[in-house]
């Protein structure tokens, strides 16, 4: 799992998702440090993306894609996980795992851990499509009691889909 270990809430999360793991084996990589090469050291990868900036990467995330561009993840299966904020953000809810999503699977990767729309309040995001959303968004600010249970959901896709 890739995230940054200085973020404040989706490190937070990250360690909620590793719980729920519990016997798996799952790494946790801080991005803030990585070295490129350790994308491709994994078959199955988890991004933790927190969406800043109006519909934008954090600064981490946005600094370490051009580095990220010249690999090939035609081998790996990726899920993402994001952070945002619906009430305050309406337009632009989670669009980073959007960001990211589309970034991976043009580079080869399988977008895998899609999340169901229901039960959320929004206007736009980057991050859904066909009635779906492209990874697991987590809303701390408005729908803090939701999380858990979200998160209990999501691993269990993956738990399949990672295989
Ligand atoms: C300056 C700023 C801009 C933000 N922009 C968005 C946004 O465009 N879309 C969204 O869904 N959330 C947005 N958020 C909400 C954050 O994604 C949310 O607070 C998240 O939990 C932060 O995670 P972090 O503490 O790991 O960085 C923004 C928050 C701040 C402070």
């Amino acid at each position: 799992m890739f995230y940054s270990f200085n973020s404040a809430k989706t490190a937070k999360i990250a360690g909620i998702i590793h719980n729920a793991f519990s016997g798996d084996d799952v790494q946790l990589v801080n991005v803030d440090k990585v070295k490129k090469e350790q994308f491709l050291e994994f078959d199955n990868l988890i991004l933790g993306v927190p969406t800043w900036f109006d519909g934008e990467l954090p600064n981490y995330w946005d600094e370490l894609l051009p580095a990220l561009e010249e690999l090939d993840y035609s081998h790996q299966k990726i899920a993402i996980f994001g952070l945002g904020d619906q009430k305050g953000y309406p337009e632009n809810f989670c669009d980073a795992i959007g960001i990211m999503a589309t970034f991976f699977e043009e580079k080869g990767a399988l977008i895998v851990g899609k999340f169901p729309i229901e039960g959320y309040a929004f206007q736009e995001s980057k991050a859904a499509r066909d009635g779906h959303f492209l990874g697991l968004p987590l809303d701390q600010e408005n729908q803090a009691r939701l999380t858990n249970g979200r998160i209990e959901n999501w691993v269990a896709v993956l738990k399949t889909a990672f295989g």
